[in-house]
Order: C-alpha cells, then sequence, then structure tokens
C-alpha cells in the first residue's frame, strides 16, 4: 500500500483546508471546461475533468437522477488523498460533473462506500416531506496507518437534503469502529432489507465480508461473516442484493465482491456468489466463485440504489482499470474512466446461477449511423462506413449452425501498426482479446502481458455478440450479457480500420450492423 503511505503528508494540508465540524466546504468549480478530444480521452464514457479517479462510489437514484460519486484525487493524476468527486446523468449517457461530494478531513481519507435513499427517514437526518440520502464510507486515517494501527480504517456516514447537492457528515463519526484486529476494514455498501426490515452493511474485511445491521443507519450490530475456505486474497468494494431468477419468480441473492489479484487476467478483477440472505448470514450454493467480466478492466463494480429498473434487474457501473498499471496508462491530464453502465439480471444454466450483464438501452441514444453488414464473410473483409471504427458499436447476431469457420474476429488496426485482434476459437469454445499490439510499450509490462481469454461456447446454433469500441477501450457482450470482457489500450493514433475475418470455412451472420455513435459530450440532434 504504497499509495496510501504517499498520501499521508498531503493529508495535512487537505485537511488544512477542511472543517472539523462535518460540513462540506464552499463547492468548487463543476469543471465543464476541459478539453474533449485530447489522445485517448473515451468519448462515451465518464471519465473526470482532469486527475486521478478510482471506484465508483455513492451511486444512487432520486427525482429523475443517476447519481455517480468515485473515488477522486483532485490534485494529481495518480492515487492520493481520496475524495469523492460527483457527477449527475438524466440517462446514465450524459454527465455532468458537480462540485466534489466528500473531503478528507481530521479523521482520513474518505475511501470506498455506498449511499441510499432513506425514504423513511430511519435516521432522522431528513423529515418525512424531505428523507436524506445517506451516504456510508470508509475514514482512512493514513497518520493511524502509519503508525501501524490495527483500527485505521472505520466507516462514517454523511447525509444530504438536496438531492446530493452538499453534504453534512454525521457529528459521532465514526460509527463502525474496527475492533477485528484485521486491517484491511472498508467499502461498507448499505442495503435496506425488507424481510427484516433493517439496514444491511456489507464490509470488505481482508479475505472475507462482514454483515452489520442497523435501524437508523447510525447504530450498528455486527452480524456475520462470508468467506472462502482458504482463501487468502484481498477482498474488496462489495455489495448485496437480491434478484428474481430469471423466467421464475424464485429471488436469489448476490454477493459481489472485487478482488485485488489473480483475477481473470492475474490483476484484479469483479466475483460474484449467488446464494441466500437471510437478514443475518449469507449463504453461497456451492461455495463457487464466478466472475462478472473476464477482461482486465473492470473492477469494484457495484450498483445503484433505487434505481427504477425493476424486480430481477439491477443496474451498476465498473471503474474501467486495474491495479497493476492503472496509474501508469498514458492519458496526461486526467486517468480512468468507467464502463458503461450495465443492467443485471440472473440466469440459471445447468443448475448453477448466472449474472448476466448488458449496456443499459440508453446507450442506443448515441447512434448515429447506421451500417448493414453483409451476412457471408469468407475471408478478411474491411467494414467501411460513416463510422469511426474507433468509436462504434457491432452487433453481430452469428449464425453458427450455418459457419463452417474454425476461427474468426474482429482487428481493429490503425497506420501506426497498432492492433488489437478479438478471436472467437471454435475448438476451444474461447474468446480471446489480445492489445499486446496495441499501442507503444514503455509504460508498463502487465498490461502487455498476453491475451486474455473467456470460456464462451461456440458450439451453440447461434450467438449474439455486441461490441463497444471507445476510443480507448472495448467492451464485449455476448450470449444475452453471460460474458462480459472490457479492456483499455492506448493506440498511438486513432484505430482506424475494422475487419472482420473469418478462417478455415465461412462465417454467416443471420444479420449485423455496425452504429457510429456520437460523443456524450456533443449536443442533442
Ligand atoms: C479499491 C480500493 C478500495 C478503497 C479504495 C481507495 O480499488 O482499494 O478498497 O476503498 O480503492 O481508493
Amino acid at each position: 500500500m504504497i499509495r496510501i503511505a504517499l498520501g499521508i503528508l498531503l493529508v495535512l494540508l487537505v485537511c488544512a483546508g477542511c472543517q472539523s465540524t462535518g460540513k462540506s466546504p464552499e463547492p468548487s468549480a463543476g469543471h465543464e471546461e476541459f478539453d474533449r478530444t485530447e489522445p485517448h480521452r473515451p468519448q462515451f464514457h465518464f471519465t473526470p475533468a482532469t486527475s486521478w479517479m478510482n471506484d465508483p462510489n455513492g451511486m444512487f437514484y432520486k427525482d429523475g437522477e443517476y447519481h455517480l460519486s468515485y473515488q477522486y484525487y483532485p490534485d494529481s493524476t495518480v492515487w492520493g488523498p481520496m475524495h469523492w468527486g460527483h457527477a449527475v446523468s438524466g440517462d446514465l449517457v450524459r454527465w455532468e460533473h458537480l462540485p466534489i461530494a466528500l473531503y478528507p478531513d481530521s479523521l482520513g481519507y474518505i475511501f470506498s462506500g455506498s449511499a441510499v435513499v432513506d425514504e423513511a427517514n430511519t435516521s432522522g437526518f431528513g423529515t418525512e416531506g424531505n428523507p436524506p440520502v445517506v451516504a456510508a464510507f470508509t475514514h482512512h486515517d493514513p497518520i493511524g496507518e502509519q503508525a501501524g494501527a490495527d483500527d485505521f480504517q472505520a466507516q462514517s456516514i454523511a447525509y444530504s437534503l438536496d438531492n446530493g447537492r452538499s453534504w453534512t457528515k454525521y457529528a459521532d463519526n465514526p460509527v463502525v469502529r474496527n475492533n477485528t484486529g484485521i486491517r484491511d476494514f472498508r467499502d461498507p455498501k448499505l442495503i435496506w432489507h425488507e424481510q427484516t426490515r433493517r439496514w444491511i452493511m456489507v464490509l470488505a474485511v481482508y479475505d472475507r465480508v462482514q454483515f452489520y445491521a442497523s435501524a437508523n443507519l447510525k447504530d450498528w450490530e455486527y452480524l456475520s461473516d462470508f468467506a472462502i475456505d482458504g482463501d487468502t486474497r484481498l477482498w474488496e468494494c462489495p455489495d448485496l442484493f437480491p434478484m428474481r431468477i430469471e423466467g421464475s419468480r424464485e429471488p436469489k441473492w448476490v454477493l459481489i465482491v472485487s478482488i485485488q489479484k489473480d483475477g481473470p487476467t492475474g490483476g484484479t478483477g469483479t466475483s460474484y456468489f449467488v446464494g441466500d440472505f437471510d437478514g443475518t448470514t449469507f449463504t453461497s450454493d456451492p461455495t463457487e466463485q464466478k466472475w462478472l467480466d473476464y477482461g482486465a478492466d473492470n473492477y469494484a463494480f457495484v450498483t445503484w440504489d433505487n434505481a427504477p429498473v425493476g424486480w430481477g434487474r439491477r443496474l451498476g457501473i465498473g471503474w474501467m482499470s486495474n491495479w497493476q498499471y492503472a496509474q501508469q496508462v498514458p492519458t496526461e491530464t486526467w486517468r480512468s474512466a468507467m464502463t458503461v453502465p450495465r443492467v443485471l439480471h440472473l440466469e440459471e444454466e445447468g443448475g448453477s446461477y448466472y449474472l448476466h450483464a448488458l449496456p443499459v438501452p440508453s446507450l442506443s441514444s448515441l447512434r448515429r449511423s447506421e451500417l448493414e453488414l453483409d451476412t457471408l464473410f469468407t475471408a478478411r473483409q474491411a467494414i467501411e462506413g460513416e463510422f469511426s471504427p474507433g468509436q462504434c458499436e457491432l452487433d453481430l447476431s452469428l449464425n453458427l449452425a450455418a459457419s463452417t469457420a474454425t476461427v474468426f474476429g474482429i482487428t481493429l488496426s490503425n497506420d501506426a501498426g497498432n492492433r488489437l485482434m478479438i478471436t472467437l476459437d471454435r475448438a476451444s469454445n474461447e474468446l480471446t482479446v489480445d492489445r499486446t499490439q496495441s499501442g507503444s510499450k514503455g509504460f508498463s509490462e502487465a498490461f502487455f502481458e498476453g491475451a486474455h481469454t473467456a470460456p464462451l461456447d461456440l458450439q451453440r446454433e447461434s450467438l449474439d455478440l455486441r461490441l463497444l469500441f471507445d476510443v480507448a477501450s472495448v467492451e464485449i457482450f455476448a450470449n444475452r450479457g453471460r460474458l462480459n470482457l472490457t479492456e483499455i489500450f492506448f493506440p498511438e493514433q486513432p484505430f482506424s480500420k475494422l475487419e472482420i475475418w473469418a478462417e478455415g470455412g465461412e462465417l454467416r451472420l443471420d444479420e449485423g450492423h455496425v452504429y457510429g455513435l456520437s460523443s456524450i459530450w456533443e449536443p442533442l440532434p
């Protein structure tokens, strides 16, 4: 945790400008003016205008607005004393940057956490007519950490009575102190548990999660632990929610945990368990850890509170980077983007339950041109039209039953010799993304270490495949969102060529489209 230690001196400076009352200082500018055409600046993903960003935090929906806070260090493009940056959106596509929501204070940095709309005013922070939004976050005390204390991470709360425009920290923070003797104790996720009519807090506690309960969001009681036997990896950013299984009325509980190493690509990754939560204990059936995303770049994925997506659906977003190289990627004025917001649902297959995730439907509002593809590919074919290969969406319905190709795929390239290759191999039933030649290699070895592969059944008769390319990222969704694979890349020039290719036979589509996507910074047509 060198990045944490590095910030110790800085917090003293930051705190000098902070309140001791817990009230937010004067809001700073919303940073609406920034260069949206810098190299590698995503055009339809959320990015901070400037400076460092990591995990999504404190997401809630209220009065027509989706709120997105995030780990933010305004004074640098690398990690430092954490604040909560803040943005809102009416459609989950176009975002408005708002002033910083939470600043570090005398109790420490503001680490990751969540927010809930306290509709019944159980906390008493608001009124019946104006219910509060309550955020829970980790106070991370860098001085205690440096001194070798065990309890330098504790959970605190803050509330807002004006839809997140200003926040007041609770006077009796922290509300959950660390008496576990385990140093990693963070990232509180709040949910309302309807059956026991109380709030639940899920915490990441080194190699496990812990559950706490409260009637008022202020007084918390420890409930239980959930861990995997023998696991010693660091768990972070948990989430917990009920979901109805697709096509049935049966509810299941999903527990999301991000894992700080040995994810599917070796670095950080987001995993989940499906099971039951009775208000006290989570039981996984069986203790099988699955990956939400097989790419390198979807970490700390968590979901919105109160989002109007219906029972059986859940709306979430992830940080589109990886701690292996997040602080080295070649962007100059800011670092990191979020994934596109994704709608989750749960499907049963072969006696096991899987989360599926698809881009939020409102993303289609960015489509500006439409190219209908030929349905037969026999070799390598360049796809040309009114779209830029680096900023488009590919929507393919593959007719695998009628295809004889053994391997096929999609390649992006440019005149600088950079290449991103996506391969589907029917012999191994795998989808592979190879970014090892996607740009100049100087900034990180781990980034270019090898291609990343996900299991995908290619013996089936048909397959839906959707790809979103946004300047410096690809998000792949296959099989109704059962497979997600998210990767970032940094070509030396924008990718200018898109090819679809087939080997060992022909590839047939039922249909295929390429959509040119507009920038979210452009005014609506
Ligand atoms: C995950 C994480 C969290 C922590 C935050 C600090 O990426 O390490 O566990 O709260 O980042 O910025």
